[in-house]
């Protein structure tokens, strides 16, 4: 939940991990801190706010020296302040430390360690783990930190320097990312890869329960029980230009634009127009299997799981296969009824969702197979299931997830597509129309993008609002939920998705001529019954705000506003839908004065349960 950066080269440290943890910002941001070491001593500078406020501290008061490690936190254990913020330090001093994760069993640790006289500052679960360091140190840092580590339990990605051992950085994770990134002269360590792809383009992904020391031109990773590991660097093909903002106001702005093109390369690679035929280099699922399951459970969170629940609309009626759509933390703890048979798929854009990952271990314990649909190469989602399919999004940075959304439904979809064929439910011309429907979906999401400035008016009459609804039927239902979620999360404005014949089951109540409704009312087989929820809201003077097909004439005498999208089959047009709800919820964030890249109280990547 946190973001960690170290450096270790020929430059000064700190405008390297100062420009790294601004990347990192989005993971987690209540507090930031750098430790340096310089001279013979370890420096610390931390506070309390976002990194521009340390970067303040920074230059009121510089600390220098090559190597360094640094953090921007998103407090679990202990209220965002000064003195909680990472690095924390050891009783003298001598060892400082950054931790993203949870140490479970803290307390009783902290109990154990004051009892030997070590002295906390903070009421942080981090601070147990530099003072289990410093019990253990005896002149070797790295093997210091495996034996405090066999200690604790819980989770962690953790970056530790100490005065005595100058030119190393000693790191370690289980179940929180850390990645080392390698250049000729100097070495990074960073919890994701935008932070580091402008050094370079070759990582090493630690593996849980690995401890590595780095060093300016070595680094040396073992298990945590001392066994050497060999591992070859990974080259990442990303563009430094998507870490950046490239122009726009706000990297959500951003990655709502580069949908098409995003879309364009994750299906383009994939299908064959003509044949309609799809292929997955890494599903590693046979014919015989996918014939095999008679029951998909899709898993996921937030906005990950509004793409799932599209899924089991695809998949029940094209591939023919009941589906489940499970959030992940309430599967995993529910003792689910899960067996060979169950073909478990795990949504995830960070793929280092917590909770996703834990419901993958226990179907993967309980005999499922599993695949997961990530935008993260190497991510510990994709390396723990037994296949996986990458979203092309790019490195998604923004807080409030869009351009993730859209790929993974077009891999669901393509999916669908592969299911229904291998099962044979799917005739072979309605496999073609559909991918032909696919094809056209970034041209007419461009077309839906050029309609900004008149979601952007719409978003002034509404920015005041302090309540929403969202109404949709079939697959415009998860539309609705997505669009619901994404205003609450960027302008704190409260907003519920319904599926609209629900409606009249109680949040009815709720509509008076204060509470604008959007509706999805795109041509489909559920279009008349949507006309008949729009009129429930106006009979009840609720303002109502379409989504239309082009060209629909009885949506617009009926709505207020209308925004109109591309004609398209339903099952594509959640990816066309959602585009103006994005737009919306970003413009009203922007006239509330919202920190639309970083809403208050959110992370990127839950890494925590
Ligand atoms: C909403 C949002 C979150 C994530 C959720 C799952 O805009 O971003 O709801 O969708 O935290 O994250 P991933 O997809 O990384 O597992």
């Amino acid at each position: 939940m946190c973001g960690i950066f170290g450096y270790i080269g020929k430059s000064e440290a700190v405008p390297f991990i100062v420009e790294g943890l601004k990347k990192l910002e989005y993971r987690g941001y209540d507090s930031a801190g750098v430790a340096t070491y310089e001279h013979g001593r370890i420096f610390v500078s931390k506070c309390e706010g976002k990194i521009a406020e340390l970067e303040e501290l920074l230059t009121d008061k510089p600390i220098g020296g090559e190597m360094g490690i640094g953090h921007t936190r998103w407090a679990t254990h202990g209220s965002p302040s000064d003195v909680n913020s990472h690095p924390h330090t050891s009783c003298d001093g001598k060892i400082a430390l950054v931790h993203n994760g949870i140490i479970e069993n803290y307390l009783e640790l902290r109990r154990k360690l004051s009892e030997e006289g070590h002295k906390f500052k903070s009421t942080t679960d981090t601070e147990v783990i530099v003072h289990l360091v410093e019990k253990y140190y005896k002149g070797d840092l790295e093997k210091a930190m495996r034996q405090a580590l066999q200690e604790v339990t819980g989770s962690y990605a953790i970056a530790a320097i100490c005065e005595q051992e100058p030119g190393k950085i000693v790191c370690a994770r289980k179940g929180s990312p850390l990645i080392v990134g390698l250049s000729d002269n100097e070495a990074f360590i960073s919890s994701d890869i935008p932070a580091i792809i402008k050094y370079t383009s070759k990582v090493i992904y630690l593996e849980d329960e690995e401890v590595a020391t780095i060093q300016r031109k070595k680094i040396q990773i073992s298990t945590l029980d001392g066994k050497p590991v060999k591992r070859k660097p990974t080259l990442i093909s990303w563009d430094p230009e998507s870490a950046e903002k490239g122009g726009y106001a706000h990297f959500m702005l951003k990655e709502i634009h580069e949908q098409p093109g995003a879309i364009r390369k994750t299906i383009a690679h994939r299908v064959n127009v003509d044949s309609a035929k799809v292929h997955f280099d890494e599903l590693n699922l046979e014919p015989k299997e996918i014939r095999h399951f008679n029951r998909i459970i899709f898993t996921a969170c937030g906005t990950s799981w509004h793409a799932a629940l599209v899924g089991e609309y695809l998949m029940e009626r094209y591939a023919k296969i009941p589906v489940e759509v499970e959030y992940a933390a309430e599967f995993r703890y529910r003792e689910p009824i899960v067996d060979d048979k169950t073909l478990l798929i795990a949504v995830s854009q960070s793929g280092e969702t917590a909770d996703t990952l834990g419901a993958v271990w226990e179907a993967k314990a309980r005999g499922a197979k599993v695949i997961s649909i990530c935008n993260v190469v190497g991510s510990s989602l994709a390396r723990e299931s037994h296949g996986v399919i990458y979203t092309d999004a790019g490195p998604e940075i923004g807080v409030a997830s869009t351009k993730a959304f859209t790929t993974q439904l077009a891999v669901i979809y393509l999916l669908t597509v592969l299911f229904g064929q291998v099962r044979k439910t799917l005739p072979q011309a309605k496999a073609i129309q559909m991918i032909n429907n696919l094809m056209e979906i970034p041209d007419k999401m461009e077309r839906v993008l050029a309609k900004e400035a008149d979601v952007e008016k719409l978003s002034e009459k509404f920015y005041n609002s302090t309540n929403a609804l969202y109404l949709g039927r079939g697959k415009g239902f998860p539309v609705a939920l997505e669009g619901a979620l994404k205003l609450k999360e960027v302008s704190y404005i409260h907003a519920e998705g319904y599926p609209a014949a629900e409606m009249k089951h109680g949040p009815i109540a709720l509509i008076d001529k204060n509470m604008p409704v959007v509706v999805l009312a795109m041509h489909g087989r559920r279009y008349d019954k949507i006309l008949g929820n729009i009129e429930e809201v106006k009979a009840r003077g609720g303002i109502v705000i379409a989504i239309a097909s082009e060209g629909d004439q009885m949506v617009k005498e009926k709505a207020d506003e209308i925004i109109y999208i591309p004609a398209s089959t339903e099952a594509v047009s959640p990816m066309l839908a959602v585009v103006p709800l994005q737009l919306f919820a970003y413009y009203i964030a922007v006239k509330r004065g919202c920190h639309v890249d970083q809403p208050r109280n959110l992370a990127k990547s839950v890494t925590v349960e």
